[in-house]
């Protein structure tokens, strides 16, 4: 598959993929050409029923270094300025989001501006102790275009949202875990084994109850509470309609593990 790619690597392992972003000269920063090969690459793993969890990395000494600023600044300038940049972008994020399938971005080094935003629209993310992240936009006379200021502040609140957004500092992988940005921090040598077991005790789970979880907490969460209560119902429904939900529960009332299908 990586063959087609010209800055992403992939591998799958045990139903896990790991997808790097490789372009580590430039510390992984998020041109067009990047963009719309992740897109790609998630909408393959997506329909793919040998993959049940990604891995999102970056190559080198950055997971991303943020949007390309080189094209940011011709984009400025084009006809359809900075708007195009951003729906772009934003799209390609948001469908990652919605995949249906638990994306874990493994922090590996700086998370800046869109890389941290992309960050932001997986589902888990683990850092390394040589993470950063940081929304250095507003110091470039910019601001966070890829979800960054809709999806920072629903993670960690507005206040701390707005601290980073706003000064531009860069935080360490402990601070970050401590504002609820990132779920876990680890040695650099640990990061892809801690991603892949966290990946492969979710893979052991029923794959339509992971998605419809996903579903129900991400959508829920811009909805009012009545609404979103509605849908987390409509989502409990629809997992009880499956045969995994029957599987699941016959499993542990005949005291054996679940073979979950996916139906
Ligand atoms: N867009 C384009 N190129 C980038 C980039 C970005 N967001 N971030 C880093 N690069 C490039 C640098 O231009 C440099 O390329 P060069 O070797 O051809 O000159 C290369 O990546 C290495 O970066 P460099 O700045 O030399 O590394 P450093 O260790 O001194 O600094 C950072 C690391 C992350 C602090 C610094 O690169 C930086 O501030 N990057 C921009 C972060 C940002 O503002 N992101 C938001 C963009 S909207």
């Amino acid at each position: 598959m990586s063959a087609s790619y010209e800055f992403l690597l992939v591998d799958v392992t045990d139903r896990v993929a790991t997808v790097t972003i490789n372009r580590p000269d430039k510390l992984n920063a998020l041109n067009a050409a990047v963009i719309a090969e992740l897109d790609r690459m998630f909408t393959a793993l997506a329909a793919d029923p040998g993959v049940g969890a990604i891995i999102l990395t970056g190559a080198g000494r950055a997971f991303v270094a943020g949007a390309d600023i080189i094209e940011v600044a011709a984009g400025a300038a084009s006809p359809a300025g900075l708007e195009a940049i951003a729906t772009f972008g934003s799209g390609v994020f948001t469908r990652i989001e919605r995949l249906g399938k638990p994306v874990i971005a493994a922090v590996n080094g700086f998370a800046l501006g869109g890389g941290c935003e992309l960050a932001l629209a997986c589902h888990i993310r683990i850092a390394s102790t040589q993470a950063k992240f940081g929304f250095p936009e507003t110091k470039l006379g910019l601001i966070p275009g890829y979800g960054g200021t809709q999806r920072l502040p629903r993670l960690i609140g507005q206040g701390r949202a707005l601290e980073l957004i706003l000064t531009g500092d860069l935080i360490d992988a402990p601070r970050a875990v401590a504002i609820g940005l990132a779920n876990a921090v680890v040695e650099p040598a640990l990061l892809h084994e801690a991603a892949c077991s966290m990946a492969l005790v979710i893979c052991k789970n029923g794959p339509l109850a992971v998605a419809h979880a996903i579903t129900a907490v991400t959508q829920g969460a811009d909805l009012p509470i009545d609404a979103a209560l509605a849908l987390e119902a409509e989502h409990f429904g629809a997992v009880g309609r499956t045969a995994d939900m029957r599987e699941g529960t016959t499993a542990f009332l005949e005291k054996r593990a679940a073979a979950f299908r996916g139906t």
